[in-house]
């Protein structure tokens, strides 16, 4: 029984999972009397292009009504810290304010990014968890300060329709971008795939090794070269340094993708991706870049999550 879906560890079987999604993509409007009458409220702290269409595009496909607030843009500031004297720019408190929306909504789902400045604040979760702990009705983790289970389901999932072999070899790999970005994508990334029948690794430069109570035993080469030794997959993503914290430790592009480097293997990005910064465009535009495949699934991972959520509310 699911009530929340805030990390993968709310996966108690991927496989099944993985299969359940590729059902519904394959008949999508199935369980369209499911959310007959449900309203899912989209909350956005920061931008978004796929999770902020896919979603309510798989709520639409559940039969649900979305309503969709850019929170920083229009809301009141929003206050979460106890007992403060609401004196300053924040003039409303999650207590209430998690309380009203769950009045008008059956499901919330929420988007907030850490601060890649206070560590122990991104890791306390303190919007997610502030939201878990006020609403009254289940949340969805549309990506958080440490975390985006929704692109690391879409990615298994991805994966999955994608490998020829039993147990294919995937690498994470690191690369160049020119501002500091969360380590969310990476995070999850790596936790599904703990969870996958696969061979992983991990490609970083130094400095960049991801948290290690996340990463644990998973081998993490500073060699890219070494580490895309027979890759099937290679999947980028940029990630701001973990034990400095959010900081920008390496910009230039020799850790960049190139179709030299990775050969025959598949590319996967999360997106957005900026071109020739990250990836060389010819990765982007070539028969083995996964990538609008990978954002097409995040439909049918976000519908997956809705459907299980629905079923017990
Ligand atoms: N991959 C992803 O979450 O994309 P958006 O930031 O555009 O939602």
């Amino acid at each position: 029984m699911m009530k929340n879906y805030t990390h993968i560890n709310d996966i108690d079987n991927i496989n099944s999972w993985i299969e359940e999604a590729k059902e519904i993509k394959a008949n999508p409007l199935k369980n369209i009397e499911l959310g007959k009458n449900k309203t899912l409220g989209l909350l956005f702290f920061n931008s978004s292009l796929r999770t902020r269409l896919s979603t309510q595009k798989a709520a639409i496909n559940l039969g649900m009504n979305p309503i969709v607030m850019n929170v920083s843009d229009d809301a009141w500031g929003i206050e979460f810290e106890d007992g403060t004297v609401m004196n300053g720019k924040t003039a409303e408190h999650i207590k209430e304010a998690a309380a009203v929306i769950s009045q008008y909504c059956d499901v919330i789902a929420v988007r907030a990014f850490p601060t890649l400045t206070d560590k122990e604040k991104d890791e306390s979760e303190h919007v997610l968890n502030s939201f878990m702990k006020f609403a009254s009705v289940p949340i969805l983790s549309m990506e958080s300060a440490t975390g985006h289970p929704l692109q690391g389901l879409t990615d298994a999932i991805t994966i999955s329709e994608n490998s020829t072999k039993k147990k294919p070899k995937i690498v994470l790999s690191w690369a160049p971008h020119i501002k500091a970005l969360p380590h969310a994508v990476a995070n999850s990334f790596v936790q599904t795939m703990q969870k996958m029948d696969v061979e992983f690794v991990i490609a970083n430069p130094e400095g960049y090794n991801l948290n290690p109570a996340i990463t644990k035993d998973t081998l993490i080469y500073n060699n890219q070269e070494a580490a895309f030794k027979d890759a099937d997959f290679v999947y980028t993503k940029n990630w701001s340094s973990y034990k400095d914290y959010g900081k920008v430790l390496k910009t230039d592009v020799d850790w960049m993708i190139t179709k030299d480097k990775i050969g025959l293997a598949k590319f996967m990005h999360c997106l957005p991706v900026r071109r020739n910064v990250v990836v060389e465009a010819a990765v982007l535009d070539s028969e083995n870049s996964l990538v609008i495949q990978q954002a097409n699934n995040r439909t049918f991972a976000a519908q997956l999550v809705l459907k299980r959520i629905l079923e017990n509310v």
